[in-house]
């Protein structure tokens, strides 16, 4: 018996939500409840998920962790908890800038904490081309995601509908492969001087645009070129980063240090996190919110805590092997990748994606879209070998049903089938 999705709660109130929130977004067909534990969630209908979606990665810990509850209740106490950060500062903001710089790639001793991944990349942005001086333009990557503020989203390649009549900053693309060390290079030959390039900014692995993993060449190689010519080099780790990959930044597993990183989702706030080479003149960069927000900081900085105490970074190495093993093992799925516990594989197109998407849902397994027609695998960090087993087994089983072209969903699924594609 699979679940009869959206529930009758959960459909009124995505109803009511699509005439109001003009984003149009394109929501799964639940609603989340309270409930929840680990990595399962009930929706407000009462129905189980298996989450290997992780709320888009921005959920490390699964749900209702105790420790972090215990956080929240702290704060209960207190209004407000959101505070005008840079004008009045609170003791979380450097509660978690220290934390943070612990676990920070060598040569990176600042940050920037604002609200989203969006403002760390558009931060980090402001933040090379500052130092630059003579900026012209940056450069960026095809298929690359870099979030939807303008800066940000000029960066950004991977669908046409997310830039379409939106003004955008120059910027100039490489292939994401090996022949960009080339693209690069010739790019620089032909640049009257080096100052001009703001910045050059790449996903260690890109997210949205399909979960394709740089290699070990064009990382290492695009590390060399912009040290050489002084081309600030910016790594977008606001998914790979916080321990997802295994590690606690995707760079380390290349063995190399970008002169920035952007940071976001598991670390609940956003961060801009530089070499203090690049702090610049005050008042270049603020936002109202921006190292204010107390109680998230805090659960960014128990976050890290747990993760350190838990050896969960052990775990999703571990994990993230054993999930590659099973996977590898399934049929009418290809391409299965990753690293750590950022995995995705291929279905023949979009369509048996989305079919694909939808009917693990209804069978209480949570998948997420990407790239053309790629599912994401993304568990939370304290994911259980039996956890996987049975995703696995709903994977095995959909994949079969799906791979029948006869197969198709009807009735008031249908308005969800693009689910897990427009998200980030
Ligand atoms: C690599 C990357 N950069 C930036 C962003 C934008 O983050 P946010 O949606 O929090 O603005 C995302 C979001 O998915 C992302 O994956």
């Amino acid at each position: 018996m699979t679940l009869d999705l959206p529930g009758p709660k959960s459909q009124k109130i995505l109803d009511r939500l699509n005439k109001l929130n003009i984003a149009h977004y394109d929501p799964y067909p639940l609603v989340m409840s309270q409930h929840g534990s680990g990595c399962y969630f009930q929706d407000i209908d009462g129905n189980l998920f298996l989450d290997f979606a992780s709320q888009i990665c921005s959920n490390p810990l699964g749900y209702n962790d105790p420790e972090l509850k215990e956080v929240i209740k702290r704060y209960s106490y207190r209004f407000p908890i959101k505070f005008a950060g840079q004008d009045f500062s609170v003791k979380e903001h450097l509660d978690l800038l220290e934390e943070l710089m612990k676990i920070a790639p060598k040569g990176l001793n600042m940050a920037f904490l604002v609200n989203s991944g969006a403002e760390a990349v558009e931060n980090c942005l402001k933040l090379a081309m500052r130092k630059q001086k003579n900026s012209e333009f940056g450069v960026a990557f095809e298929h690359a995601f870099h979030g939807r503020t303008l800066g940000a989203l000029s960066c950004t390649s991977s669908r046409l509908i997310q830039k379409q009549n939106f003004l955008q900053i120059p910027i100039k693309k490489l292939p994401y492969d090996d022949n960009a060390l080339d693209v690069l290079q010739n790019l620089i030959n032909t640049t009257k001087d080096t100052s001009h390039i703001g910045f050059v900014i790449i996903e260690p692995i890109q997210g949205e645009g399909g979960y394709t993993i740089a290699s070990r060449e064009l990382m290492k190689g695009l590390r060399k070129i912009t040290k050489q010519n002084d081309i600030p080099f910016i790594c977008d780790e606001v998914q790979t980063g916080m321990g997802r990959t295994g590690t606690w930044w995707a760079s380390e597993q290349y063995g190399i240090n970008p002169d920035l990183i952007s940071a976001a989702k598991a670390l609940q706030v956003g961060a801009a996190i530089a070499n203090k080479s690049y702090r610049p003149q005050a008042g270049t960069i603020s936002s109202t919110w921006g190292g204010g927000h107390a109680l998230d900081m805090a659960i960014g900085l128990k976050t890290i805590e747990i993760i350190k105490k838990r050896k969960l970074l052990d775990n999703v190495r571990k994990q993230g092997i054993y999930l590659l093993k099973r996977l590898y093992e399934v049929r009418h799925i290809s391409n299965v990748r990753g690293m750590g516990l950022m995995i995705a594989f291929d279905l023949p197109n979009k369509t048996r994606r989305n079919h694909f998407i939808i009917e693990c849902l209804k069978n209480g397994l949570v998948l997420l879209g990407c790239g053309e027609a790629s599912v994401r695998v993304i568990p939370p960090y304290i994911v259980t070998e039996e956890e996987i087993d049975r995703a696995v087994e709903i994977i095995q089983s959909v994949a079969l049903k799906v791979s029948d072209p006869a197969f198709k969903h009807t009735g008031k699924i249908c308005q969800y089938l693009t689910c897990g594609e427009v998200n980030a």
